[in-house]
């Protein structure tokens, strides 16, 4: 029998993101879409290009009936699912999109989010979302929260690299690129047209919360403090992020590890030796390719990674998790190539 889902917040980019994947799930059925300003709304009058499909209308929260739900994703702004999680029913597994739980120290979540977490006591009960990494915790959780796309296009690469110690920790320099779709569908000043378009620029330098990730997970699988540099930029494009990333350590190591460590990872591609991918190479897919390139200066490498922010940095990574967390198949109902042009 299928397995039956919430989508809270289904208005937003990424909870329709996971309306469209879950619509052709072969294991997974929609039991509720939430919505906050647009509840009571038809799906298809708040996304056009999804009203051919049979959906429930958007309700708001309070109006989900959890008792028919097997697990609920929380595609919510931030500050919200720790308040929501601990009044679900305790059968309810939940895979949630927010920064609410990725913090496994909940004074990390008030340092990097400016407000204190309102349940931490749920907190050390919570996987960290990163299925190739953490499939085993995943497994066993009962919430799990998704990765930050950035932190996810960084991660990919380095943990298995830091863990193997075939690169220096110190220093890893982190240049990531985002589409416009990571700052969600929400009305602001920074995402308008005339703001974006025909221009690239840097935010939040030196100070961008997913550093509060990076440094965590970096931390985890070196044993010790590490603080990678990381600075996003804003590209006019609608979804896709890239990370190139600066490291101390053999390219050929560095490729014979990722290759050995992703050899049977059905969502990760390393590249030969010397290439590099392109976003629209990931586009649409739950995909992560990887490239690695020798630089000028021997024992320095950089490293390439690609992934498209509402999959693999959001959406297609909560299915992913979802699958594993309801003992199915981990690829189910991903896999979709990816559109190109
Ligand atoms: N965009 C990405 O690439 C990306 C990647 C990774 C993680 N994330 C994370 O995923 C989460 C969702 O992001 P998004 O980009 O999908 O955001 P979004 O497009 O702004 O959507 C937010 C959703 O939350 C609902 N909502 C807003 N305020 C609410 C409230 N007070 N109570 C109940 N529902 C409320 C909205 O409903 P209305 O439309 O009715 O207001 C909408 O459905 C965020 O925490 C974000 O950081 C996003």
């Amino acid at each position: 029998m299928n397995k039956k889902v919430a989508i809270l917040g289904a208005s937003g980019y990424t909870g329709a993101e996971i309306v469209r994947l879950v619509a052709t799930h072969p294991d997974l059925e929609i039991a509720a879409l939430s919505a906050e300003r647009k509840a009571g709304m038809a799906m298809g009058d708040v996304f056009a290009q999804l009203g051919h499909l049979d959906l429930p209308d958007l309700v708001r929260i309070s109006d989900v009936d959890f008792q028919q739900v097997d697990l609920a994703f929380l595609a919510l702004p931030y500050g919200l699912s720790h308040e929501l999680v601990p009044g679900l029913p305790d059968h309810v597994k939940v895979v949630d999109l927010s920064a609410d739980f990725r913090f496994r120290d909940v004074a990390d979540y008030a340092r990097w989010y400016g407000r204190e977490h309102k349940a931490p006591k749920i907190q050390p009960t919570v996987a960290y979302g990163l299925p190739e990494i953490y499939r085993s915790e995943i497994a066993a959780a009962r919430i799990t929260a998704n990765t930050g796309c950035y932190v996810a296009t960084s991660l990919l690469p380095l943990i298995p690299l830091v863990r193997a110690q075939v690169i220096d920790p110190h220093p890893i320099v982190i240049d990531a690129k985002s589409g416009v779709s990571g700052a969600g569908r929400a009305l602001r000043e920074s995402s308008l047209f005339c703001e974006v378009n025909e221009g690239f620029s840097a935010y939040g330098i030196a100070h961008h919360r997913h550093m509060g990730e990076l440094d965590q997970e970096l931390s985890l699988a070196a044993g010790a403090p590490v603080t990678p540099s990381f600075t996003p930029h804003l590209v006019p494009m609608s979804r896709g992020m890239m990370a190139t990333i600066y490291v101390d350590g053999d390219a050929d190591a560095v490729h014979e590890t990722l290759a050995a460590f992703y050899s049977d990872a059905p969502f990760v591609t390393v590249l030969p030796l010397g290439k590099a991918p392109s976003t629209s190479h990931v586009k649409g897919s739950n995909r992560c390719h990887i490239g690695v390139v020798a630089d000028r200066a021997k024992g320095r490498t950089i490293i390439v990674s690609v992934l498209d922010n509402l999959m693999k940095g959001a959406s297609g990574q909560a299915v992913q998790i979802a699958n594993i967390m309801l003992g199915l198949d981990e690829t189910a109902g991903l896999k979709l190539a990816p559109i190109f042009p």
